[in-house]
């Protein structure tokens, strides 16, 4: 199965773009109705100022948040509850991960942790996708398979990224693993793609586009001399493994979606050492590797949108 870049990018947008028709078609609520938001209190105690705040940004013409994505704080602690699985699996790999061992052990750790706690690996057949976790290294951007002939070797520079589904919930985040002795120039490439995250969660303020975050992130990487990819970036996670708003690292400020308190997204810019350009594997359909066969790397948090800022849920 071969997929353009094209097709990819629609995948990951699939669930954008119907939020202006949907939003016209949401219900308007009485005072002392329950609220949408299934918290059990009433409109006018819970989402009502809420829904009257995000009425004047839409008639800005900014696009606002359907509600479908904003999680109450039961939802909230539910992610979280998954977030602490895919956390444990990370700190594993931290402890483990080393030069001789192939990427489907890790493929393999990811499986035996996440069945310990009941949980499920969310990449295990979603759209297709055959293992547990993606393992992504040099110049493998991202979705990496994991397999027993690939041995990860000293100089490596690798990302592992780890989604998990528990009670429903959805959590996702990667890190950047470097394998013994690595280049200085590999070095300061996962050092720079790890600061940008800090640098974009400098912007994460609700009431604040996201774009002003993506565009942060993409001037940091372009003024050390590196690229973002343009095809594939961040998601909303919760509810669902790939929600709205599909999150670029290369936008304009005050550009894309209002960031609003109960949101859940992923910050994972991918950097490339080189060219933005990319290609997907013709032999599995998944693998996106760089043009130009410079490494790239990518570092993944999860956060939600909080009343004065935001909170890590999973990094
Ligand atoms: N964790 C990846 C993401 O950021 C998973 C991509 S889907 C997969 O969304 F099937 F490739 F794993
Ligand atoms: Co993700």
């Amino acid at each position: 199965m071969q997929k353009s870049i094209l097709e990819y990018n629609l995948m990951r947008k699939k669930v954008s773009n119907k939020n202006s028709f949907e939003i016209e078609a949401e219900e308007k609520l009485g005072r002392n109705d329950d609220c949408w938001c299934g918290s059990g209190k009433k409109y006018k105690k819970c989402h009502c100022s809420f829904d009257e705040k995000l009425d004047e940004y839409r008639h800005k013409c900014i696009l606002v948040p359907p509600r479908r994505i904003i999680k109450n704080p039961v939802q909230v602690q539910g992610i979280r509850e998954s977030a602490k699985i895919n956390i444990e699996i990370l700190n594993y790999i931290d402890e483990h991960i080393q030069a001789g061992i192939s990427t489907q052990e890790i493929d393999n750790w990811v499986c035996t942790i996440t069945k310990k706690y009941n949980a499920i690996a969310a990449t295990l057949n979603y759209e297709g996708y055959p293992k547990s976790v993606c393992t992504s290294i040099n110049n493998v951007v991202c979705h990496g398979i994991p397999s027993k002939n690939e041995i990860l070797k000293d100089g490596d520079i690798v990302n592992v990224d780890v989604s998990t589904k528990y009670k429903g919930y959805f959590s996702d985040s990667s890190r950047m693993y470097c394998i013994g002795n690595v280049s200085a120039e590999k070095r300061r490439l996962v050092e720079i793609t790890k600061q940008s995250l800090e640098i974009g969660l400098q912007y994460i303020q609700p009431w604040r586009k996201i774009g002003d975050m993506g565009a942060a992130i993409h001037e940091f990487a372009v003024q050390n001399g590196y690229s973002v990819v343009r095809e594939i970036g961040g998601h909303g996670v919760g509810l669902e493994f790939h929600e709205d708003p599909w999150v670029s690292y290369v936008c304009q400020k005050d550009t894309g979606m209002l960031m609003v308190p109960g949101m859940v997204f992923t910050i994972e810019p991918m950097i490339n050492m080189g060219k933005e350009d990319i290609y997907i594997s013709d032999d599995d359909g998944w693998t996106v590797y760089t043009e130009d066969g410079l490494p790239s790397a990518q570092w993944e948090i999860q956060i939600l949108v909080t009343e004065d800022g935001y909170e890590i849920i999973s990094y």
